[in-house]
């Protein structure tokens, strides 16, 4: 499992609101003996209960500020405790013992996979907390579910790999069996039977397997990005990727450098790391287009020397809308798409900007025709890949620079962004920002060490030569 930085303070912090909320809801119903033996009432009940933690979500929505990545999927993510819970009303209504049949497995595999493991087993253990409080199973049922959720938890059911998912099922099979068995053995009073038991947990392993089916249609209908799919997309064999060092050799670098400033920004204020790594990969895609426009990949020509200001500016702002089209052509999820969309906010293409205003043609300027269209970013990492994203072109366009220049550089691009509002919509917090400019400072420093021009030349390298 590939490492995904969503769990931060904020994601404890909502977990903790939904496992309190969870239980006084849920215990505020058992105390008062809403369930009844009647299916209307306890299906009424049931909606009751999902109207209550939708609103609560909403307000939590409302006053805290949760992590982006989860801020959009707040809704699935709740809506799975009640609705397990209503399917577990239903089970109970025919036969109490059919509980132990029910996969709630589901729940961690398919957070496990989106989100992070963390999350997942919150969620889980929120779903079995609700269902316990509401229907009050055997304490035993309780130790169970909680016993195969951490199986599920640790065995790599995330796997792309058809047999190691077999295989999990296996362990947990036979490992519930084993627990099922001597629960039964310790309590014998404790229901259903041997027997039943048995096929019961059996069916309820095989039961994960839906998983897996409904997997890609919440792909497609939340826009949800595994970490899987950040992790093919990260892959440098990516066929785009490829596209991008052959036909555009100096972005393709600069991408990279890009996608390793980002990362370590995103790890030093705890957002998801591998999102910013491969929005960084992608963020130029749209260079593709025309790849000799861009200095990176054409040092010696002036592709402009023809072109009005105006015109050249237009024929740079445009490579985020190629980048979009380029995206959706191959199908980029459109959280990545977001990090092309945005990587120049509503920035100047100062350099034509600059040439312009020092023109003589001043008087006839139209602002909008070297802004970029925007949005500014609006998440977190977002804000992230534009700095990085600044500060490699312009760390690497300084000659000689010594570590006082790179670093005095890296404040005033931070400073200037900040002026021109680009952080506005992502609520990147001044302190973040501090510890992102740490993280860039750390990297570059690294990075440049060996170009970093020192007043005295420490040896001339002739005995490396
Ligand atoms: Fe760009
Ligand atoms: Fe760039």
């Amino acid at each position: 499992m590939p490492n995904n930085n969503v769990f931060s303070a904020n994601s404890i912090r909502f977990i903790a609101l939904i496992v309190f909320t969870g239980f006084i809801v849920f215990s505020l119903f058992y105390q008062f003996n809403v369930f009844s033996d009647d299916i209307y009432i306890n299906l009424g009940i049931s909606f009751l209960l999902t109207s209550v933690f939708l609103l609560l979500t909403f307000i939590i929505y409302r006053t805290i500020n949760i992590d982006e990545t989860l801020n959009r999927s707040i809704f699935f993510l709740l809506g799975l405790i009640p609705f397990f819970t209503l399917i577990a009303h239903f089970l109970s209504q025919y036969n109490p013992l059919f509980l132990f049949m029910l996969p709630l497995g589901i729940i961690i595999i398919v957070i496990k996979y989106f989100f992070n493991e963390n999350l997942s087993f919150g969620i889980y253990f929120s779903a079995i907390s609700s269902i316990f409080l509401s229907l009050n199973p055997s304490i035993q049922w309780f130790f169970l579910q909680i016993f195969t959720g951490l199986l599920i938890l640790f065995l790599p059911f995330d796997s792309k790999k058809p047999t190691r998912i077999i295989s999990s099922i296996i362990v947990v099979i036979i490992s519930s069996i084993l627990t099922s068995v001597s629960l039964k053995l310790t309590y014998p009073a404790f229901q259903p039977s041997f027997e039943e038991l048995i096929t019961f947990v059996i069916i309820q392993s095989l039961l994960l397997l839906p998983a897996y089916i409904i997997i890609p249609f919440l792909e497609r209908i939340f826009s949800f990005t595994s970490a899987f799919s950040l992790n093919e997309l990260g892959n440098l064999d990516n066929y785009l990727l490829k596209e991008l060092a052959l036909k555009a050799p100096g972005t393709y670098q600069h991408s990279i450098q890009v996608s390793y400033l980002a990362e370590a920004a995103a790890q030093k204020i705890h957002v998801n790391s591998q999102l910013c790594r491969v929005g960084g990969l992608y963020h130029d895609i749209g260079k593709l287009s025309n790849p000799d426009y861009f200095n990176e990949n054409n040092q010696n020509l002036n592709p402009f020397e023809n072109q009005s200001f105006h015109r050249s500016a237009a024929l740079i702002i445009k490579h985020v809308k190629d980048g979009i089209e380029l995206g959706r052509k191959y199908r980029l999820p459109e959280v990545i798409i977001d990090f092309i969309r945005t990587h120049h906010g509503t920035t100047k293409v100062e350099y034509f900007y600059r040439k312009f205003k020092a023109s003589d043609n001043f008087f006839d300027v139209k602002e909008d025709d070297f802004t970029y269209p925007g949005p500014k970013p609006f998440s977190r990492e977002q804000s992230i890949v534009m700095l990085a994203d600044t500060i490699e072109a312009a760390c690497r366009s300084l000659k000689n620079p010594t570590e006082s220049d790179l670093f005095d550089l890296i404040n005033r691009l931070v400073e200037y962004k900040i002026k021109m509002g680009q952080f506005q919509e992502s609520k990147l917090s001044f302190e973040e920002l501090n510890l992102c400019k740490e993280a860039f400072k750390d990297y570059i420093k690294t990075f440049y060490h060996q170009r970093i021009s020192y007043p005295e030349p420490v040896n001339s390298g002739q005995e490396f030569l």
